[in-house]
């Protein structure tokens, strides 16, 4: 049993989708707040005034001064095995699986790399405010036992899958129809609903499996409550172009996924730039959702994520970082380039609604949006400590600012991993600057 504690600063935290319920009943902010925690979860937020004086006196007070609660960022999408090459030069989608991806990826097939790998990019994401994702493993099933054993040490609420793949890769990273369901099952026995882990069904995308594979991949995600899907779509021209040749019996590229079973609540497809009126329509209708990931979009060259209309057709669209072919692990950077997209398309990214792709959108893209997102009582504490006086650029432009829509703005622009003060994972410090 953990003590009940309390964390005094700003306090910000959005409470539904200020596009659906308008700006200014989408968020609460508490400039003197108060956070009251114990045993993981959120006890009581409110103003400082208004909490100190019923909380027991032998509670403990964390005061931080310059600085913004908010809950921690969810990432929709990302690479654990990439971290190594982030970064690669001059290549679009298919080229950049084929140079840098797959070999890069083939290492996991050594358990310690992966065990190495895997503390590193936990701690990168900590570092950064995120304290849940939705991850990529590799085709090695024990590149996830690797991922989910360091997640679980520090408690984390996490989602990853083995990739599966059994065609159009390596030798040397391919699987098959019946040993990727094999070993899901495998790893889903093993950690599916172990402490706050989840298990997602990994297929890499449509071109690198089977129909073979991707109908056992629909059996499997339908075989136990809570699963999820999670792979790629409609990333790259060239790419759509390859599942056109690959699947001339199906009606464009949702189509492949969705005659395997592959759609639905809790599938999250990565990317979505270049999908059609009725794959949004049917994306929407299934309760699936669309992982914008704006870094990596621009990076590979891919194109621009048009959010208005997936949200016309009622997309649940959070917001993912997509490293390695993304180039920032940090959300506040995501939403920097999320902002960049939209204005090409003459589309605005208020900071409202863009701190709630990267908190409680994300967590009801996810299905999380009961637990986590959110610093509403009886909700996970799992929340993130922004530090106004990061740097210089960041204090002095800070002391400009006249309201939180400003404030929140000039962080979601200028901020990164430097503003992360500290980061906690139910109740638990697990990252401090
Ligand atoms: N499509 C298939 N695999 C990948 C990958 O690893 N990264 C990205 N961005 N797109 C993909
Ligand atoms: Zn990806």
């Amino acid at each position: 049993m953990s003590q009940r504690k309390a964390y005094r600063a700003s306090v910000f935290h959005c409470i539904a989708d200020p596009g659906v319920v308008g700006a200014e009943r989408s968020y609460e902010y508490f400039e003197d707040g108060l956070l009251v925690v114990e045993d993981g979860t959120v006890v009581e937020i409110g103003t400082a005034e208004s909490l100190l004086p019923s909380l027991s006196p032998e509670v403990e007070v964390v005061h931080y001064e310059d600085a913004l609660i908010t809950p921690g960022f969810v990432d929709t999408h990302i690479h654990y095995p990439q971290v190594g090459i982030i970064g690669s030069y001059g290549s679009q989608l298919l080229d950049w699986l084929e140079t840098y991806t797959f070999p890069c990826e083939g290492q996991f097939d050594d358990s310690r790399h992966a065990h190495a790998q895997a503390e590193i990019f936990l701690r990168e994401l900590l570092r950064n405010g995120t304290t849940t994702a939705l991850v990529f493993g590799t085709v090695h099933k024990q590149s996830v036992d690797a991922f989910f054993e360091h997640a679980s040490r520090l408690n984390l609420r996490m989602i990853a899958g083995k990739v599966l793949m059994d065609r159009c890769a390596p030798d040397y990273l391919v699987d098959t129809a019946e040993s990727g369901y094999a070993d899901s099952k495998e790893l889903i026995e093993r950690w599916h609903g172990k402490g706050r882990l989840s298990y997602a069904v990994t297929p890499r995308f449509a071109p690198t499996s089977s129909d073979e594979q991707l109908e056992l991949a629909g059996k499997l995600f339908k075989e136990f409550p809570g699963l999820y899907m999670h792979t790629h779509i409609s990333e790259n021209r060239q790419e759509i172009e390859w599942v056109k040749e690959l699947f001339p019996e199906r009606d464009g590229y949702l189509d492949v996924y969705d005659h395997h079973g592959l759609i639905g609540e809790r599938s999250v497809f990565a990317h979505g730039v270049h999908l059609h009126d009725d794959e949004c329509r049917r994306l929407g209708d299934t309760g699936s959702a669309v992982a914008f990931c704006p870094t990596s979009n621009l990076f590979l060259g891919s194109g621009l994520l048009d959010l208005a209309h997936l949200e016309s057709h009622g997309v649940r669209v959070g917001l993912g970082t997509d490293v390695g072919a993304g180039t920032s692990f940090s959300q506040l950077q995501s939403l920097n380039e999320a902002y960049k997209v939209l204005q090409l398309q003459g589309q605005k990214l208020d900071p409202f609604k863009a701190f709630y792709l990267a908190t409680l959108g994300g967590a009801r893209s996810l299905y999380l949006d009961d637990r986590i997102g959110s610093l509403q009582a009886g909700k996970e504490a799992d929340f993130v400590v922004l530090d106004y006086e990061a740097t210089p650029l960041i204090s002095y432009r800070l002391k400009q600012s006249k309201s939180l829509e400003e404030t929140l703005f000039a962080l979601m622009i200028l901020g990164d991993d430097r503003v992360v003060k500290e980061t906690f994972s139910a109740g638990m410090s697990v990252h401090r600057r």
